[in-house]
């Protein structure tokens, strides 16, 4: 009898931006076999991330638009279960772009690194020593460049990123500062991640009130924002920057509109505040620094090892749950990196 192997397409465009579960659809398939030069991966955890929303939409943005009826891509944490690569052996686990799938087969391009699982846990290469930890302490050190005593602003501050930002912020030297969107979230960056200070931003909407909750929070001004959202949150903590501010513009999780092709809410512009403050706004992203990814997963999982750094998971069981935990993502309802596993730990 042939085996089979599960995977996930897509099966259209979000409709007004609406990321549901009937947009994918799970199939059974004859499970691959490695050519020559190629290795049989194994899914054992597939990461879900906020950018999945942009990836699905046929919108502009820095890669192509999945394709309708392709499986849906992801980050991996796979196990090689049969080699034909001279560099990859059977028991090898790996971080790839294996997609939402159960096997798969790679002539080696999209695996980006062997992952030691003597270090920590594998899942862990999908967030904290991975793309997610690699963004956060990148994105802070490099374009947002703090310096001990300043204090730098987080936005989605529980999250897989912001979660990291804050206590790397931390670790610097830094007075951090939270938003986050509920008040068990705001308890876990003052508790588990940190931070000095966190506001819920849904317990003080409109912006201005917003904007006296976060100078309550930082009354000496915000000289770092690493902002994963933009939108209203964004606005309130311009009011705030400190001359010589840095602003990473991150993420863009709270401006829907972007991703369903329309134009954007007219919000302040941000010009004068960048003139007067003499502030620098700069767009992250980052796969533009991967060649430095293994010196800064080397210290993040120094900084795990010594206990300086902790993180959360939101691990869901069994790839048809895929669909759902993303919707779940998408409105902010995970506690910490959404990961779902998709079969059993290697070994
Ligand atoms: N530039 C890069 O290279 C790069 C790489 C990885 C991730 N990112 C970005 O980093 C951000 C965080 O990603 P993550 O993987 O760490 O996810 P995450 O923070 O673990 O989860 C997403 C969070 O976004 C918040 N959110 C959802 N809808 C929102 C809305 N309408 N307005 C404001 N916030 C909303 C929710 O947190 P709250 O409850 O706190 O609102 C939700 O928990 C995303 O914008 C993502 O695209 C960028």
């Amino acid at each position: 009898m042939t085996e089979t192997s599960r995977q996930i397409v897509l099966t259209g465009r979000p409709e007004g931006g609406q990321v549901t579960e009937a947009l994918f659809e799970l199939q059974d398939v004859p499970k691959p076999e490695p050519g020559p030069g190629e290795v049989l991966l194994r899914a054992v955890y597939l990461s879900l991330d906020p950018a999945m929303r942009g990836w699905i939409s046929d919108t502009p943005n820095y890669r192509d638009p999945v394709p309708v009826g392709e499986v849906m891509p992801g980050f991996t944490v796979s196990e090689v279960a049969a080699s034909r690569h001279p560099d990859y052996a059977v028991g090898d686990v790996v971080a790839a772009r294996a997609g939402w799938r159960d096997w798969a087969v790679s002539d080696g391009s999209t695996i980006d690194r062997k992952i030691d699982p003597a270090v920590a846990p594998v899942a862990t290469a999908l967030h904290v020593l991975g793309h997610t930890g690699f963004t956060a302490y990148l994105g802070l050190m490099e374009a947002g460049q703090p310096v001990a005593g300043e204090t730098v602003a987080v936005s989605t501050a529980a999250g897989a990123v912001g979660s990291m930002v804050g206590q790397i912020a931390k670790l610097k030297g830094c007075r951090a500062v939270g938003i986050t969107g509920s008040d068990d979230k705001v308890a876990a960056c003052r508790e588990r991640f940190g931070y000095d200070a966190a506001v819920n931003y849904k317990a003080h909407p409109p912006v201005d009130d917003l904007a006296a909750a976060l100078g309550a929070a930082a009354p000496e001004g915000i000289d770092v924002y690493f902002d994963n959202v933009g939108g209203e949150i964004s606005d309130a903590v311009l009011a705030h920057i400190n001359v010589g501010a840095r602003i990473v513009v991150c993420g863009t999780m709270g401006i829907r509109d972007v991703a369903i092709g329309e134009p954007q809410p007219p919000g302040p512009r941000v010009n004068r505040t960048l003139l007067i403050k003499r502030a620098r706004m700069q767009g992250f992203l980052f796969f533009d620094y991967v060649d430095r990814m293994p010196a800064a997963i080397a210290e993040l999982a120094a900084w795990v090892r010594e206990g300086k750094l902790t993180y959360a998971e939101d691990i869901v069981d069994g790839l048809e749950r895929a669909p759902a935990a993303l919707v779940r993502l998408l409105a902010g309802k995970n506690t910490g990196k959404m990961i779902v596993r998709v079969g059993p730990e290697p070994g």
